[in-house]
This record gives C-alpha cells, structure tokens and sequence, in this order.
C-alpha cells in the first residue's frame, strides 16, 4: 500500500516545495512510482516540469468540484513520475469552501480512488495552516516537517504540532510525524552548530538523519533523504 506525504510548515521558505519536488524525483528515480501534488497556489510547478497551462484540469479544479483528481494528472519528467497540477485560481478555494461542510476531507475522498496507484504521493502545501494544509494533512499518512537552520527555527511551530495533532484527534487517526528535516544548513556559520543542537534537543529522535545543506546542488542529499524513508 503506497503512503502520503504531506510536506508542511507554514513559515515561507522553510524548503517545501525544495523537498517535494527533490524528493519526488528521488523516489521515482529508485523505480517507486510517485505523485507530486502541488498544492500551493504560489508555486506553479508546473513551469519545473514544462507543463503547458491548461494542458489538463488543475487542483483548483478538482477542490472547487469541476473535475476529479485524475483529470489533474499529467506526466512530469522521463522516469514516470507524475504531478498533479496546481493553479493560482487554488487561493480561491479557501473562501469559496468556507462554509461547505466536508472541505477538509476534499483532497482526502479523491485520493482514496487513486492513492493503489502509487509508492508514495507527496503533497506540497502553502506557507500556511488554511483550508488547502488542512486537506493535506487529512488525506496524509505522514508529515515531513522542514525546518531552516536559522534564527527563526522555532517561529510558528507550536500552531503547527497543534494542528497536526488536531487533526490526528478528529479527522485523520492515522496521522503521524514522519520527522523534522534540517535544510538550509551552513556548516561555515558558527551558529549553524548551535541551531542543530537545539533542533536535537527540543525534537530528538523525531530529526531525520539526512540534513539537507544550503546548496545549489541538492540531488544527493535528497538521494540520501529518500533512501532514510525508504529504509
Ligand atoms: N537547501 C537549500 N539550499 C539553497 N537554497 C534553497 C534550499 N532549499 C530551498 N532553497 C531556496 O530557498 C527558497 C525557498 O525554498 P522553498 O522550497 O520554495 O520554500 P517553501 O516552499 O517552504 O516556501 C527557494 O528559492 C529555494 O530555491
Ligand atoms: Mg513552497
């Protein structure tokens, strides 16, 4: 049975979208078979992929009710990996959902029919705890939570715990914490140690190995990150 990954934090810059994306194609280039679902109205990954807009429905699509999760799917790169497709229009489902009455299981029902189809499907999310995260985090088995090794490591994490564990006490049973992970890391700051010590000590063994360096060339790193959770 294939899991969902829901990559959160609502802090802007954290890496989300840096780790689905890389993590996506390091699992399909181990031969898993993954679908990346964009989900964040902001980051149009569709431009990575040289996806045409309008080649398929979008998310904002399939979460407004106008077409099924299937219709967003389209190819995204050689090795079989597939994306679900974003939109900006996708800022409009938070009003437009507001007061309909399942529009947190949205994303959840439609991936129920489709979820056997794959390893693993990764969800990015927006740099916020909204409607679009809540669908995330009810149609997920597991949390990645990137965290940039800076000052800020703390900002906002609290509402995110209790939101994940809202959701795990009501919505979504299965829910659980895959890990933190590390991004940004610059071993040359001498604040960098203290950072990940913190980190360390404030989440312990929920930190995952792999610690992603502030780099242009992330490939490897997320090789390693992808073998860790295949692990
Ligand atoms: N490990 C990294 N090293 C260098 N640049 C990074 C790294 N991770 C992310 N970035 C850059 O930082 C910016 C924010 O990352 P992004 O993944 O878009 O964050 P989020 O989706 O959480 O807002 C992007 O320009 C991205 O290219
Ligand atoms: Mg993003």
């Amino acid at each position: 049975m294939g899991k969902t990954i829901a990559i959160v934090n609502q802090k802007g810059g954290a890496g989300k979208t840096t780790t689905a994306t890389f993590l996506a194609e390091a699992l399909s280039g181990n031969k898993k078979k993954v679908l990346l679902v964009d989900l964040d109205p902001l980051s149009c990954l569709a431009k990575r992929y040289s996806i045409e807009p309008g080649t398929t429905h979008s998310l904002a699509d399939c979460m407004e009710g106008r077409s099924s999760l299937e219709q967003c799917i389209c190819q995204a790169n050689s090795e079989g990996m597939e994306i679900a497709l974003g939109h900006h229009n996708l800022i409009g489902f938070e009003i437009t959902a507001m007061h309909q009455e399942d529009r947190e299981s949205i994303l959840a029902k439609q991936m129920n029919e489709l979820k056997a189809k794959y390893d693993f499907v990764l969800i990015d999310t927006p740099s916020s705890l909204g409607l679009l995260t809540m669908n995330a985090l009810v149609a997920a088995d597991e949390v990645v939570i990137p965290i940039k090794c800076d000052y800020t490591i703390f900002d906002g994490m609290a509402e995110l715990l209790r939101t994940i564990d809202d959701v795990s006490n009501s919505l979504n049973s299965k829910l659980r914490i895959t890990g933190f992970l590390v991004t940004h890391v610059n071993s040359q700051l001498r604040s960098t140690a203290i950072n990940l010590k913190e980190i360390q000590t404030c989440y312990g063994d929920s930190v995952l190995h792999t610690i992603i360096p502030d780099s242009e060339d992330l490939r490897d790193s997320f090789q390693q990150l992808a073998a860790e959770l295949l692990n």
